[in-house]
């Protein structure tokens, strides 16, 4: 395919020289001569290993050249690839000025051209970006309407420096955000020759998908450095700790609890952390991201009260109370706190959960629920339908049995989903799922 690449800088760079090599022919831009004179010569403008040799034997093969005429890139090619620089400004918000330009440049060109061209965006742009600044840009300059007079996607870039060839080669993921199919199917047959199968989804999911990425190594970095602080002073080796935590491929490094919903609970997480954090502070060693957790797993208590708070409705019916399903363990349940927080601020409450017998439960776990929920029994019904006839509005936080209550009740009365019932539903009227 003919390819333009906009922004001859880290990604632009790798991009034109590895799009080259694929046996594309490739037209890199850059307004900065600086960029576009060594290119033509063969010589890598950034510092990467292998890059130097893949930017030669472009420029040998004829496949790559470098130039700084906009109009001549469009018009040579069927898609461009914009990579300009996306900074932080001082305030911490994203600099999109170069985004803009680019896309008026570009659509200026488009304008002039006959064939249907794909502009694909691979900069770094917050959610909304492309339907906010890119697209009205790329209208306004070309004249023509997006998905019919020429197209666009997003495809955000994972690579990393210093290893960004093998990254290019190997990627563990490939993304598409679509908005017209001619623009995708372009970029299906560029990557047809990669192992990993594209997906495709929205253009704000793809925007959103490349800073939950960069958010979460960022985590994963700090919250390693932090048990390696608390190790160290407690005298244990920090790598010997992650290098066992990470041989865990089923609940470490894996999909588990890596799904959006509600607070965390139970016997264990909740105490731990507040031991592990204790002992930190013993060995003046500060736990921000500890921290952190316990805060963030309040303010998704906060959430949920807000949202029962906003229906209006003060005949509540919550369908789960334990900590998970498939248990009687209400010790620190945010169901159970939850409940509380609703109890003590007049609502008058309901509760359905199978698992859960006042009079079966003993030990830690009925010391929990008497000095939180001391009035459990007369808020508890075994009979669901019971927390029908009562409620207004219902707080779901079991799936199978808030799935069998759904099956009964078939009217428009609130329902704030706190365990996704349903993957296909997603928050509108009465329906609220917690974060989706
Ligand atoms: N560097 C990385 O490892 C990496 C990885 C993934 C994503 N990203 C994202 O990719 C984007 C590019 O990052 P980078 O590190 O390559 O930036 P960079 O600053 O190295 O390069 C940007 C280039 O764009 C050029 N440019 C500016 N305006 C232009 C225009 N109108 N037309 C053509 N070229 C123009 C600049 O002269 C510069 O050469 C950013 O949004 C960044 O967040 C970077």
């Amino acid at each position: 395919m003919q390819i333009s690449v906009f922004g001859i800088g880290y990604v632009g760079a790798v991009s034109s020289a590895c799009l080259a090599n694929d046996g594309h022919h490739v037209i890199a831009v850059d307004p900065n001569p600086q960029k576009v004179g060594p290119l033509n010569e063969g010589i890598s403008p950034i510092v990467e290993p292998g890059l130097g040799e893949l930017i030669q034997s472009g420029i040998h093969n004829r496949r790559l050249m470098a130039t700084s005429d906009v109009r001549e890139a469009v018009n040579g090619t069927d898609i461009s690839f914009v990579c300009v620089g996306t900074p932080s400004r001082s305030n911490g918000s994203l600099d999109t000025s170069y985004v803009s330009a680019v896309a008026e440049q570009i659509g200026a060109a488009i304008r002039e051209k006959n064939s249907f061209h794909s502009v694909v965006m691979r900069s770094t742009i917050l959610p909304g970006t492309m339907e906010s600044i890119v697209l009205p840009a790329l209208e306004r300059a070309s004249g023509r309407q997006a998905g019919v007079g020429f197209g666009v996607a997003y495809y955000p870039e994972f690579l990393r420096e210093s290893t960004a060839i093998s990254d290019y080669y190997d990627p563990g993921a490939i993304i598409f955000g679509r908005h017209d199919q001619a623009t995708v199917d372009r970029l299906v047959e560029i990557h047809k020759i990669f192992k990993v199968e594209p997906r495709i989804v929205s253009i704000r999911t793809a925007e959103a998908v490349k800073y939950t990425n960069n958010a979460w190594h960022a985590l994963k970095i700090s919250f390693a450095n932090e048990i390696g602080n608390i190790c160290k002073e407690a005298g244990i080796d920090g790598h010997a700790v992650m290098d066992v935590l990470c041989a865990d491929n089923r609940l470490n490094i894996s999909k588990a609890y890596l799904k959006p919903g509600f607070a965390f609970g139970g016997s264990c997480l909740p105490k731990d952390l507040r031991a592990l954090r204790f002992a930190a502070r013993k060995l003046d060693v500060p736990t921000p991201i500890l921290d952190a957790t316990m805060d963030a797993n309040e303010e998704q208590l906060r959430r949920a009260y807000s949202m029962v708070a906003a229906t209006g409705k003060r005949r509540i019916g919550i369908i789960g109370l334990s900590f998970k399903p498939e248990t009687d363990d209400l010790r620190e349940s945010p169901l159970v706190e939850l409940a509380e927080r609703l109890y003590g601020r007049g609502y008058d409450i309901r509760i359905y959960d199978p698992n859960i017998q006042v009079s079966k439960l003993t030990g830690a776990n009925l010391q929990f629920v008497k000095a939180h929920l001391p009035h459990l029994a007369s808020l508890l019904t075994a009979d669901v339908n019971e927390v029908i006839d009562h409620a207004d509005a219902f707080v779901l936080g079991n799936r199978e049995e808030a799935k069998r209550l759904l099956s009964i009740v078939q009217d428009d009365r609130p329902l704030i989903d706190l365990v996704r019932i349903d993957q296909t539903r997603c928050s509108g009227d009465f329906y609220q799922g917690i974060c989706w």
